[in-house]
């Protein structure tokens, strides 16, 4: 159905980029909620712009769309400097990564999304680049082979990963700041939704602003394409403004239930049931009952399952608990 296209999705689409680009906070004063993270960073911006020196290195982590982009994106502006925004997959090879060194002017910040995907060989050259902002370049080949250090400007890695954990000892080490991204309260997306509904025009009730807030999953970007999907109901059956019937008409339409499940997230929790008794069964086996990638299962869709507390993890496999059962109108069985 809408499966490439699912309302709930943590991840980024290619249309989405450019309104993203319009809902994103440019200041940190517009930035809602994340305050452990953010209360400290105020501090280390404000000291290193005293020092002149550059922010320290920082590296973000947590689920996809809890603002991770954005607040990179602010530190810089916060800075005064220049960002440079590439990914761990699109740097392939070492020279890739010394092209965008050599180009950072002084205290510059370089974000790298998904830097856990970074290859070995390039990730040694960020090592030096960033204890010491200076690259060693090996020039020949064979026993003429000899290394030459080249002096950088100084700047600031932001990495952001959704996998802390899969990230290498000596890469982690060199991050100075380490900050955990939460999930956010339902009075935080509305704070949010409602902010978004202004910049492109909504009307919208705090009502259904605090109902598309309850069922976006904790997560910034489900709740502003929630947004945009419900006024496109209320556009084409309603009147334009957002209501509370209108909200539950369009959340009802695209499948997403009280607990900001849709049906690939039902469709999970009735394979176990149905045909493993419930569980415990391995990722694998759930994988290959669905269809799905095993990591999409994983990264993406248990996360929350396991949140709400809805299926388990166990050392056997993946169990659904009595809650799932209720949830979805099914007789639970000891
Ligand atoms: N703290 C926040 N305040 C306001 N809007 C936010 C916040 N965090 C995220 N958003 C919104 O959610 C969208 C997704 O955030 P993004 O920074 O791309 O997430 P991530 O990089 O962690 O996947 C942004 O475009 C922005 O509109
Ligand atoms: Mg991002």
């Amino acid at each position: 159905m809408f499966d490439d296209e699912r309302i709930t999705d943590i991840h980024q689409n290619i249309n989405e980029e450019r309104s993203e680009f319009t809902l994103r906070p440019q200041h940190l004063d517009e930035y809602i909620g994340q305050k452990a993270v953010t209360d400290n960073l105020k501090v280390f911006i404000e000291a290193a712009k005293l020092r002149g020196e550059p922010l320290d290195h920082v590296l973000f982590y947590g689920p996809p769309g809890l603002g991770k982009t954005t607040l990179a994106g602010i530190i810089a502006k916060e800075l005064g400097v220049d960002i440079r925004i590439t990914s761990g997959p699109a740097i392939e090879r070492a020279g890739d990564l010394a092209a965008i060194l050599t180009n950072l002017n002084e205290n510059d910040v370089l974000f790298i999304d998904e830097i856990h995907r970074l290859n070995r060989s390039v990730e040694e050259v960020l090592y030096s680049a960033m204890e010491d902002y200076a690259l060693d370049i090996i020039i020949g080949k064979g026993p003429s082979a000899r290394s030459i250090r080249l002096d950088l400007s100084k700047f600031t890695l932001i990495g952001a990963t959704t996998r802390a954990g899969s990230l290498s000892a000596p890469l982690r080490d060199r991050f100075g700041v380490m900050a955990k991204f939460e999930s956010y309260t339902t009075d935080e997306l509305m704070t949010i939704i409602r902010r978004s509904a202004g910049l492109l025009g909504i009307q919208a009730d705090e009502e259904s602003l605090r109902e598309m807030a309850m069922r976006s999953r904790g997560t910034p970007r489900v709740a502003n394409r929630m947004l945009k999907r419900v006024r496109d109901f209320s556009q084409v059956e309603g009147n334009g403004t957002i209501d509370i019937d209108i909200t539950k008409k369009a959340l009802e339409a695209l499948g997403v239930d009280m607990l900001g499940l849709e049906n690939i997230d039902r469709e999970i929790l009735r394979v176990i049931i149905e045909r493993f008794n419930g569980g415990p069964v391995g990722i694998d086996t759930i994988a290959a009952s669905m269809g799905e990638e095993k990591v999409t299962i994983e990264d993406v869709y248990e996360p929350y399952l396991i949140q709400q507390g809805l299926l388990h993890r166990t050392p056997k496999g993946r169990v659904v608990s009595k809650e799932a059962y209720e949830h979805l109108g099914l007789e639970y069985q000891e």
